[in-house]
């Protein structure tokens, strides 16, 4: 298994390409299901998460194509993917496809839409908390479907297509804004979703929706309107930024000192944690060409923060801020309120020298002098990074195993660091 080895200590300067939002891509290529035509989706990052979705789609029916350069002349950091539903072969996705990736449960919803039937695998436990799928059952059945649950498989049915309604959000859920988006486009009549999530990659969704002949309106809003169509059409759509590579980015060089530029970033898709980031001493300058990240000499103040749903501070930025806390100047107080169990990264921390305690969703940092390399391991995506940041600052050697989790959501990682003067390898076997 591959590992991640940093010898901390150095400062970061020069320039970080930010690849295409993994969250973005993910439901853009579920939505190709929505139409017989090709969907071209550019800037498409290369992760595993991309891959493993390629195959899930593939087991539905859906072609896909890579344009450009061959897989082993990849020297861009991105793809441009066309994918085409011609013909739905088979409305099941299996439990041992579905309990690989999450977001693969999406399906559902462009499969009731086109075929009025889907047959999806419940996704099964998960490394940070529950996470159910009610929201996704309640807003399908508002829109006419009938839905059993029957030996771990969500079995949805509409008679004929489904029916345009209005539904209510009890909670702000990025996937069942997603999939009632996809699922209303091709529904009769008008459909409002009140209290939906405002996620810039739901905007994105919709953009693309709306360039496949849907009518969607008020995404990125609290209330989105979509006026059901008959059917939708091929497009071409870029996918956006990741926020989140670019806000980890971000608190690398808060963490470890310098000055970086994070091309083709956008500064309006993580305010509330530049914002943050900003506070804790670090320069943050929004460009043109990307965002500006500067940290000299001053050491790191200590800041609160509270997750929430967009537009306030990502859970997704959690972690990689808890690591940079670890050497703040002082205390600080990190409060997750989207996932319960989302602090595994706490007791790695602790492996490099951390002072973390937690009380129920808040974990408590006390930042120390210095942080000092050792092993470590994590269990989910942004538990991983937030040990490579930590691990840029401390003292010696840090040696991150089980990247695969790594390569599910950052793109040539190493590769970017080390391009900015970090020294990170990954060491295969
Ligand atoms: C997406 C992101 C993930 C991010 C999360 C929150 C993708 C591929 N993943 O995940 O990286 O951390 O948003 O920003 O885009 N919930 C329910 N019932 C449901 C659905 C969700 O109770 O039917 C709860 C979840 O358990 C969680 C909260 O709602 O507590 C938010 O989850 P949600 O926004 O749905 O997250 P995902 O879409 O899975």
């Amino acid at each position: 298994m591959d590992r991640i080895r940093i010898v901390g200590g150095n400062k970061l300067s020069g320039s970080i390409p930010i690849s295409g939002a993994k969250n973005a891509a993910l439901p853009l290529m579920i939505a190709s299901m929505l139409t017989d035509e090709t969907l071209t989706l550019e800037n498409v990052p290369h992760l595993a998460d991309v891959e493993q979705l390629i195959r899930i789609l593939g087991n539905h029916g859906v072609d896909y194509s890579v344009n450009g350069r061959r897989e082993n002349q990849l020297g861009p950091y991105a793809r441009t993917i066309n994918f085409t539903a011609k013909n739905i072969v088979n409305t099941t996705a299996p439990y041992e496809l579905v309990s690989k990736m999450r977001a693969s449960f999406w399906v559902i919803g462009p499969l009731l839409a086109r075929m009025g039937e889907a047959r999806v695998s419940l996704p099964g436990g998960c490394a940070i908390g529950t996470r159910p799928v009610d929201l996704f059952i309640d807003g399908l059945q508002q829109l006419g479907a009938g839905i059993d649950v029957e030996s771990g498989y969500v079995l949805a049915r509409t008679k004929d297509r489904l029916i345009g309604n209005r539904y209510v959000f009890p909670k702000v859920s990025v996937g069942a804004t997603h999939v009632l988006m996809m699922a209303a486009s091709l529904a009769r009549g008008e459909t409002v979703l009140e209290n939906a999530a405002r996620e810039p990659e739901i905007a994105d969704l919709a953009t693309c929706l709306n360039a496949m002949g849907a009518r969607i309106e008020g995404a990125g809003t609290r209330t989105i309107t979509i006026d059901g169509v008959d059917r939708l059409h091929g497009a071409v759509h870029s996918v956006i930024p990741d926020r989140i590579e670019t806000g980890t980015y971000a608190m690398a060089v808060a963490m470890a000192g310098g000055d970086v530029v994070l091309e083709g970033a956008r500064a309006e898709f993580l305010e509330a944690a530049l914002d943050v980031i900003r506070q804790t001493g670090a320069e943050v300058q929004p460009l043109n060409s990307g965002i500006r990240i500067t940290r000299n000499g001053a050491g790191i103040a200590p800041v609160d923060v509270v997750t929430e749903p967009f537009p306030g501070f990502p859970t997704d930025l959690q972690a990689q801020f808890m690591g940079l806390m670890t050497m703040a100047k002082g205390r600080s107080k990190i409060t997750e309120t989207i996932f319960e169990n989302r602090f595994m990264h706490v007791q790695e921390l602790a492996r490099l020298g951390a002072h973390i305690s937690l009380s129920g969703q808040t974990a408590i940092v006390d930042g120390v002098k210095k942080l000092k390399g050792a092993p470590v391991m994590a269990t989910d995506l942004r538990a991983s990074v937030s040990l490579v940041i930590a691990g840029l600052a401390a003292e010696g050697e840090t040696t991150v195993n089980r990247v695969y989790h790594l390569d599910r959501g950052f793109e040539r990682l190493e590769e970017k660091l080390s391009g900015c003067g970090a020294v990170i390898e990954r060491i295969s076997g």
